[in-house]
Parts: structure tokens; C-alpha cells; sequence
């Protein structure tokens, strides 16, 4: 086999077959196949796309690129959930205590902040000694003793995905559906989860910015996930507004915890409850998904998530004590406010602007190497819908200076739209795709 004739099929339209998948798979990961080569196929994809079968081949063949989380010790029922990714998205830590209260186990295998996205991991390093690289043994006992465990990909898994995740991002190849459900695909079935609940963000703060987009990428990653025999569950979610009131890593994983004192906003209970209680579905430990959501309420007020989220703090190393005599109150230096420049109701809060005014706070970072600043942020005291008089706040600003929080102020003025009359009623979860 030649690696340019199975770039010519791709270019001609022509669908490839198991074998040329994997000797163009397993040739780029061992060096045989070069960047150039491998660059040329990848736009080839992105122009004649794939069939299902050879999505999900090429799936299987990136997931075993690499090692293969073996969690099969565990009792119950191994479900994750994946989010595309957006602004103030800190469900994760909500709904992972939530499912393994529920007795789920959540092997949770996340991602750190790019662009005008925050990331998992990044919110969880802002906590005092919390740790997110581990070793198979600890996953399993951490996982063991508190049902769920979020942590950092490994070098070894999924291997072919790193490599051509960087050459994709410099060769404008990353839009394509089947490289897109492949890629992350790949990666949450390498965790060993047998059920997965996929949130599909769209809008200005998504990497999806349209709900037709949304629903293909939706679509694509039930049907491979599906024909690869697990249990997949996909909820489209709106990404035009930041969720919940804080943006920051610190400032997240704080919001979360009030959530799971019940105390959260309406925005960010409602979807983090909605995936947790697909996750039930998806794990077969429920079959309605109405009495899985109350299932999942059950466990917010009785306290059980809450504690499970503590312990899991404690497990993998964070400083409990810390976290509690500091929740509410570590914050940047500098701090700042904006405030309503007139009478009226708050329109929309732009996800995307807010996101890049995070990032010029340091809480995101433009480069991949950039390091982030764990107490900086964006508050929101209000949102769209609340009437706001002149000079109220609307949000807070927490910044290492004055300079860096004068500028975050004016990027939030341009994200912040007021109007006269209360703005239409927005819908949250869009979709449901199983
Ligand atoms: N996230 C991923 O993990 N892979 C992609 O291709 C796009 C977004």
C-alpha cells in the first residue's frame, strides 16, 4: 500500500476500507507517514468527508493507537459525559458527584482552557493540591472510593489523536464531522466508559455556532458511538450566553459547590441536572429520564452529592479544609465592576466576548503553553431578563491590576446588551438525540 494512493481516493470522493485506514493510521503514529502526507489526506476528509463505517473504523483505529483504561473491576455501570466546550461550563464538577451518588461510576478524562473556552482541568488546579495526573492504580481506588474521578489525558492514550489534533489545527482541517466525532470519540471510549452523554453546545460561546452544525456533530457521535455498541445519549444545549453567574477557574468550581448546596443559578441546575440524569439512562440505572432528574434533586438536597464532591476533593489530593475557609472569598487583587449604563432590562450577555474577556483577565489562554492565573474572573450579579436601574452592578471583575481590570470592564460593556423591554424567553436544551 501507498500512502499517496489513498490520499488520491479520498480526493477522488471514494470511501476507504478498513486496512488503507489503518496503515495510514498506524504509519503516522510511528513516523513512516510524514506531516505533509498525512496533512493532504486530512484536507482530502474535509472536502469528501466519510461514510459512517469508516468514521467509526477510523474511530476504533485511534483509540487503539494508544492504551486502553482497563476500569472493568469496577461495580456499576461506567458512563462520562463530554461537552464541546464553552463559557462558565462547570457541570462537570456538579454532575459527577450527582450520577455517583446515583451509582454511576464517572471515569472523566477532560481538557484545559483554549481560546475563549475555560477548561476542567485548569478550574480544578486552582484548588490547593488537587491532582489530575494519575496512575491506572490510583484511578481505580479513587474511583473505588468516591465513584467518580476527573483527570488529565495521559500521553499514552490516544496517541494519533494528539498528533493530528496539532497538525489539523495548523492545516485548517478541524471543521470536518467525521474527523471532529472520531477525535473525540476516540478518546472517551480509550477511558473504558460504556455509556456516554455528549452536551452539544451551540452558539456565539460554542465551537459549533449553529444549531444545523450542532445537530450533524450531534447526529455523527450517536450513530459511531452507537455502532460501536455503547449506550449514547446527546443533549443540545444553547452556548449563547456564559452559564451560571462565574467565569474563572476558582470562581467555577465555587459555583459548583453552591449548586450542589442547592444554591446555584437556575441556568447552570438545569442543564447540569439534564445530563446527569441521562447519564442515569445511558447507565441503565434508570429508564425514564423524568424520574431519573428526580433521582438526581434527591441527591442535591439530601446532601450526598455534596459530600461526594468533598471527598472526592480529598482524594485526589486537594486541601478540603482550605477550599472551605476560602470558598467565597480568594479573589484577584484588583478588583472592578460594570455598571448599567442606564435604566432597563439586560438583553443578552455575548458568550464569546465574555469568554475573551476572561482570557485577558488569565483565567483562558490564546496559546497552548500560556499559563493561567487561578483566581481571576468575571461575576455576574445579574443576567438577561433582570431589570437593572443606572449604576447598578452587573457584574464583577476580579484582576491582577488595575490596568488588566479597566480593560476586562470595557470588553463586558460591549458584551453586555440592555433594552427597554424584557427580552425574549431563551431555550436552554434545544435537543435530545439518542
Ligand atoms: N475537540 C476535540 O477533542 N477534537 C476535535 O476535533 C474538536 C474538538
Amino acid at each position: 500500500m501507498r500512502a499517496v494512493d489513498i490520499i488520491m481516493k479520498k480526493r477522488n470522493g471514494e470511501s476507504l476500507s478498513y486496512e488503507e485506514l489503518s496503515f495510514l493510521i498506524e504509519g503516522y503514529v510511528s513516523g513512516d507517514i510524514p506531516d505533509y502526507q498525512m496533512s493532504s489526506w486530512l484536507m482530502s476528509v474535509y472536502f469528501s468527508g466519510m461514510t459512517p463505517r469508516e468514521t467509526g473504523d477510523l474511530t476504533a483505529l485511534m483509540m487503539r493507537s494508544g492504551e486502553v483504561l482497563d476500569l472493568s473491576s469496577l461495580e456499576g455501570p461506567l458512563v462520562d459525559k463530554h461537552s464541546t466546550g464553552g463559557v462558565g461550563d462547570k457541570t462537570s464538577f456538579i454532575l459527577a458527584p450527582v450520577a455517583a451518588a446515583c451509582g454511576i461510576q464517572v471515569p472523566m478524562m477532560s481538557g484545559r482552557a483554549l481560546g475563549h473556552t475555560g477548561g476542567t482541568l485548569d478550574k480544578l488546579e486552582s484548588l490547593k493540591g488537587y491532582r489530575i495526573h494519575l496512575e491506572q492504580e490510583e484511578i481505580l481506588r479513587i474511583m473505588e472510593q468516591t465513584g467518580y474521578v476527573i483527570m488529565g489525558q495521559t500521553e499514552r492514550i490516544v496517541p494519533a489523536d494528539r498528533k493530528m489534533y496539532a497538525l489539523r489545527d495548523v492545516t485548517a482541517t478541524v471543521e470536518s464531522i467525521p474527523l471532529i466525532t472520531a477525535s473525540i470519540l476516540s478518546k472517551k471510549l480509550a477511558e473504558g466508559a460504556q455509556g456516554l452523554v455528549f452536551d452539544v453546545k451551540c452558539g456565539s460561546g460554542a465551537f459549533m455556532k449553529t444549531r444545523e452544525q450542532a445537530s450533524l456533530l450531534a447526529e455523527s457521535l450517536v450513530s459511531t458511538g452507537k455502532a460501536m455498541g455503547r449506550r449514547i445519549i446527546a443533549v443540545l444545549t444553547s452556548m449563547e450566553e456564559p452559564l451560571g453567574c462565574a467565569v474563572g477557574n476558582f470562581l467555577e468550581v465555587e459555583e459548583a459547590w453552591e449548586c450542589l448546596g442547592g444554591r446555584g443559578p437556575e441556568d447552570l441546575m438545569e442543564i447540569s441536572l439534564t445530563l446527569a440524569s441521562r447519564m442515569l439512562v445511558a447507565g441503565g440505572i434508570c429508564t425514564d429520564s423524568e424520574k431519573a432528574l428526580s433521582l438526581c434533586r434527591e441527591k442535591i438536597d439530601n446532601g450526598e452529592a455534596s459530600r461526594i464532591f468533598l471527598e472526592n476533593m480529598e482524594a485526589q489530593g486537594g486541601d478540603v479544609e482550605w477550599f472551605l475557609e476560602n470558598t467565597g472569598r480568594w479573589r484577584a487583587p484588583a478588583g472592578a465592576v460594570l455598571e448599567a449604563d442606564r435604566d432597563g432590562y439586560i438583553q443578552s450577555i455575548n458568550a464569546y466576548e465574555t469568554g475573551m474577556a476572561s482570557v485577558s483577565l488569565g483565567a483562558g489562554r490564546s496559546r497552548a503553553e500560556d499559563p493561567v492565573e487561578p483566581h481571576t474572573g468575571i461575576r455576574f450579579l445579574r443576567k438577561s431578563g433582570d431589570f437593572v436601574k443606572k449604576g447598578e452592578a452587573v457584574c464583577e471583575i476580579f484582576a491582577l491590576n488595575k490596568e488588566q481590570a479597566d480593560n476586562a470592564v470595557a470588553q463586558m460593556e460591549h458584551a453586555v446588551t440592555m433594552g427597554e423591554t424584557p427580552p425574549a424567553a431563551v431555550t436552554r436544551i434545544i435537543r435530545e438525540i439518542f
